[in-house]
C-alpha cells in the first residue's frame, strides 16, 4: 500500500488513520511481548510507530486514548469490556492566539442574540493534561467508570477507578441525582509521577515519559491491586447531563461537586470578559512551572446552562466551550556532547547531553535528536547553545540553534558508522531514517532479543527455554552468543555452580533443558535462516531462500557472493519471485559483516543444518524448473498459480534469464515475452500451462 506523505493528510484521513495504526501496532505487540511469536520484521514495526508519531505530531488533537505513543511496555491489552457512553464524550475547539477568545466571545453573541452591553460569564478552568474519565452513579453508588475511548464508546475501568481516593465511592446527598455521570480528568502529579518512576527506574523497569503517559498506564492496568499502588487522582469538572441537576450555571454545578465531596479544581474562576479571561489565561501562564501538575491550557466554558443548551454541540466539540492552549515551554542551554544509543531492533538514536536548565519546572539534561538527518537539517554541533522545548514530555526537543553563539572552531556532528556498542558497521538502508547496527548477533544491545528469537518455536524451537531463561542466562554472561546455547551443558558439567542447584531449577529440570537443546542439533535450511533473525527475513522469506539454494553452504556462499551486484550470485537472489532490492540488501548486509560471519562459524561447529526436502514433485513436468508468470491470467489468479507451480516443485522467479525453463504469458505479456524470445526459452500460453498441470 502506497502511504500518503503525512504533510498531505486531510484529518479525515489522519483519524482513520491512527484508528487503524492503534490497532495493528496492539496486534503486533501482542505477538511480540505476550505470544514470542512476531510476525513482521523490527524495522517494520518501527516504520508504523515512527508514522503514528509523525501523524500525531501534525494533528496532536487526534491522539486517541489508546495511542501506541501513550502505551508503555507491554501492551495494554484489556480484557476491559466495552462501555457505550449514553452521552458522547466529546473534545474541545481549540484556541491559540488572544483573537481566537475574542472570536470565541463574538460568536457567542451572534448565536444567543445578545448586545454588547450583556454581560457573558464564562467559567475558566485549567485544562488538566491527564485523561478523561467518566463515572457513572446509581442511587448514590459508584456504579461503572470508562475511559473515553473513541467518544462513543470507551473501556470499563471501574474495578481501577474504585482505588482512588478523589473518586467517592457513596454519594448519600438528597439532592444528588438518581442517575447520572460525573466526568473529569485523570491525573498524576508531578512529584508523585517523579517517585514512582525513580522507583521503577531502581527496579529496572521501565520508565513513563510523563504524568499523561503515566496515569493512562495506570488506569488501564489489568491487576486494579497495581493500580492501587499508583499514585492516581482525579478532578471532576463536567457530567452527561445538566438537567437532572437543581443548578442554572456550570459555577453552581461545580460548587455541588464539592459538596458531593469531588475535588474540583480550586482554581477555577468565574470571569465576566474576554479581556479577564486573558488576565486569568497570563497568571496561570506564568504560574504553570510551579503548578504541581501539567496543564496544557484553559478551558473556557459558558457559564449559564440554559445558554450552553441553545447552542448545543457541532460534530466533535461543544460551542459554548473553548480550550485556549498554551504555547510549548522553551529555553536555551548549552549542547555539551552528543552520545549514541543503540535500541533493540540496532537503531543508532543520537541522544543530546545538555547543560542542565529548568524548562517549565522540570530540570533537563537530555533532548533526544531523533535521527541522523535530523541533526544534518538542523546543524546541530556539540558547543552550540540551542533552544529546547518541553512539550509535557520528559524528553524535550531541540527546535533550533542560536546561530550567533556558535563558537568559531565548531565542526559539524559526524554520525558514526559503527555500532558503539559492539564495533559493528552501522549501515543506513535506502527508504529507512535509522542508521542501524548490523551485529545482529554480537551487538549486546540487541543480543538478548535476537536470542529469544533464536530459541523460538519457529526457529529452533527449544522447549522450556522462554524468554524469560535466554534474559537471565545473558545477563550472567553463560549464553551470549547462539553457539553458547549449545555448549551450556558442557560448560555446566564443570561449573562450580551447575544449574541443577540454582534457584529455580533442580536436577530434573536442569537435564530436560539439555535434552531440549541437545534434540534441536539438527534444524531444516529454512528454519536455521530464520532463527538469525536477519533483518525482513521472517518465516516466508526464509522459506523461498530455503527452496532456492537447498543447502546451508551454497546460500552461504551465494548471500557472500552477492555482495558484488555485476555477479551472477547477485541477480539469481533477485530473480527469486518474492525477494526485493530491500531484502537483499538486507542479506548482503548481514553477510558482509565479519562478527556475523564469525557466529555463524561458530555455530556451524555445534549444529548441522539439513538439506531442505522439497515437497514431493513426483514425475512433475515442473520440478526443479524455473518458471516465470507474465500478463494477467484468465484461469487463476498470479499468486494461486505461483503457490500451484512450486507445489509442483517449480521456482517461481520475476524476471527472465538464460536459467529461466519457461515463461507462461496471459493476456498484454509485455517485455518479459520478448526477452524469453530473445533468449529462445520455451513459452507457454495459459491454456497450455493448464494442460500440463493435469
Ligand atoms: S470539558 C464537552 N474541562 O480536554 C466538554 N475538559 O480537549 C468536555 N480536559 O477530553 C471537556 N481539563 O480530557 C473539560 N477542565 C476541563 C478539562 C478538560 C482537561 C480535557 C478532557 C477533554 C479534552 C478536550
Amino acid at each position: 500500500m502506497r502511504l500518503i506523505p503525512v504533510e498531505n493528510l486531510s484529518e479525515e484521513d489522519a483519524a482513520k488513520e491512527l484508528e487503524h495504526l492503534s490497532e495493528l501496532i496492539a496486534h503486533h505487540d501482542t505477538l511480540y511481548y505476550l505470544k514470542d511469536n512476531p510476525e513482521i520484521s523490527d524495522a517494520e514495526y518501527d516504520e508504523l510507530r515512527l508514522r503514528n508519531s509523525a501523524i500525531e505530531e501534525r494533528f496532536p488533537h487526534l491522539i486517541r486514548d489508546d495511542s501506541p505513543s501513550l502505551r508503555v511496555g507491554a501492551p495494554l491489552i484489556g480484557p476491559f469490556k466495552k462501555v457505550q457512553h449514553r452521552k458522547p464524550m466529546l473534545s474541545l475547539d481549540n484556541g491559540f492566539e488572544d483573537q481566537d477568545i475574542f472570536d470565541f466571545i463574538e460568536r457567542i453573541r451572534r448565536f444567543l442574540n445578545v448586545s454588547r452591553e450583556t454581560i457573558i460569564e464564562i467559567v475558566a478552568e485549567p485544562k488538566i493534561d491527564g485523561l478523561s474519565a467518566t463515572l457513572d452513579y446509581q442511587m448514590g453508588h459508584f456504579a461503572l467508570g470508562a475511559t473515553r475511548g473513541d467518544g462513543n464508546e470507551g473501556e470499563d475501568i471501574t474495578a481501577n477507578l474504585r482505588t482512588l481516593k478523589d473518586i467517592p465511592r457513596l454519594i448519600e446527598a438528597s439532592d444528588f441525582p438518581k442517575a447520572t455521570e460525573i466526568r473529569g480528568e485523570v491525573y498524576m502529579r508531578h512529584e508523585d509521577f517523579m517517585a514512582m518512576n525513580e522507583e521503577r527506574n531502581a527496579k529496572g523497569e521501565a520508565i513513563f515519559a510523563n504524568p499523561r503517559n503515566a496515569a493512562a498506564g495506570s488506569v488501564r492496568q489489568l491487576d486494579p491491586r497495581v493500580t492501587a499502588k499508583r499514585p492516581l487522582k482525579f478532578f471532576a469538572y463536567s457530567c452527561d447531563d445538566y438537567s437532572s441537576f437543581q443548578v442554572q450555571t456550570h459555577w453552581e454545578f461545580l460548587e455541588k461537586l464539592k459538596e458531593w465531596g469531588f475535588v474540583v479544581n480550586p482554581l477555577a474562576r468565574l470571569c465576566k470578559s474576554a479581556e479577564e479571561l486573558l488576565a486569568f489565561y497570563h497568571e496561570l501562564e506564568a504560574e504553570r512551572a510551579t503548578l504541581p501538575y501539567d496543564i496544557d491550557g484553559i478551558v473556557y466554558k459558558v457559564n449559564r446552562l440554559d445558554w450552553q443548551s441553545r447552542m448545543g454541540f457541532s460534530t466533535r466539540a461543544p460551542r459554548w466551550a473553548i480550550a485556549h492552549k498554551f504555547p510549548a515551554q522553551k529555553a536555551q542551554t548549552r549542547l555539551n556532547d552528543i552520545f549514541i544509543q543503540v535500541g533493540r531492533t540496532g537503531a543508532l538514536t543520537p541522544v543530546a547531553a545538555l547543560e542542565p536548565v529548568t524548562v517549565g519546572g522540570v530540570v533537563v539534561s537530555r533532548a533526544s535528536l531523533h535521527n541522523e538527518d535530523e541533526i544534518a537539517r538542523k546543524d546541530v554541533r556539540v558547543g552550540d547553545t540551542v533552544v529546547i522545548q518541553r512539550a509535557g514530555d520528559v524528553i524535550p526537543q531541540i527546535v533550533s540553534v542560536v546561530l550567533e553563539k556558535r563558537p568559531a572552531d565548531s565542526q559539524p556532528f559526524e554520525f558514526p558508522h559503527v555500532c558503539p556498542v559492539c564495533g559493528s558497521h552501522a549501515i543506513r538502508l535506502e527508504g529507512e531514517v535509522a542508521r542501524k547496527c548490523i551485529g545482529g548477533l554480537v551487538c549486546s544491545a540487541q543480543a538478548a532479543l535476537r536470542l529469544r528469537h533464536f530459541v523460538s518455536r519457529d526457529a529452533f524451537d527449544i522447549e522450556g527455554f522462554g524468554s524469560k531463561h535466554v534474559d537471565a542466562f545473558y545477563k550472567e554472561g553463560l549464553v551470549k552468543y547462539p553457539q553458547d546455547i549449545f555448549t551450556l551443558e558442557a560448560r555446566d558439567s564443570r561449573s562450580l555452580t551447575p544449574l541443577r542447584v540454582r534457584e529455580g531449577w533442580g536436577p530434573l529440570s536442569a537435564q530436560n533443558l539439555f535434552k531440549a537443546i541437545s534434540d534441536r542439533r539438527e534444524i531444516s535450511l529454512h528454519r536455521f535462516i530464520y532463527s538469525l533473525g536477519i533483518p525482513q527475513v521472517g518465516q516466508a522469506t526464509a522459506k523461498l531462500l530455503a527452496r532456492h539454494y537447498v543447502s546451508y553452504l551454497s546460500w552461504k556462499e551465494a548471500m557472500i557472493l552477492a555482495k558484488d551486484q555485476n555477479s551472477q550470485a547477485f541477480s539469481d537472489l533477485m530473480s527469486i519471485d518474492g525477494i526485493g532490492p530491500s531484502v537483499t540488501e538486507d542479506l548482503v548486509a548481514f553477510f558482509d559483516e565479519p562478527h556475523n560471519l564469525d557466529v555463524l562459524e561458530a555455530l556451524l561447529k555445534e549444529i548441522q543444518v539439513l538439506d531442505e526436502v522439497l515437497p514431493d514433485i513426483g514425475s512433475s513436468p515442473f520440478a526443479n524448473k524455473t518458471i516465470v508468470f507474465t500478463g494477467s491470467l484468465q484461469h487463476m489468479t498470479r499468486s494461486e498459480a505461483k503457490v500451484k507451480a512450486e507445489s509442483l516443485g517449480a521456482k517461481v522467479s520475476s524476471s527472465v534469464s538464460a536459467k529461466t525453463d519457461y515463461v507462461v504469458i496471459g493476456e498484454d505479456p509485455g517485455s518479459k515475452a520478448k526477452a524469453a524470445k530473445e533468449l529462445g526459452v520455451t513459452i507457454l500460453g495459459e491454456e497450455e500451462w493448464l494442460k500440463m498441470l493435469v
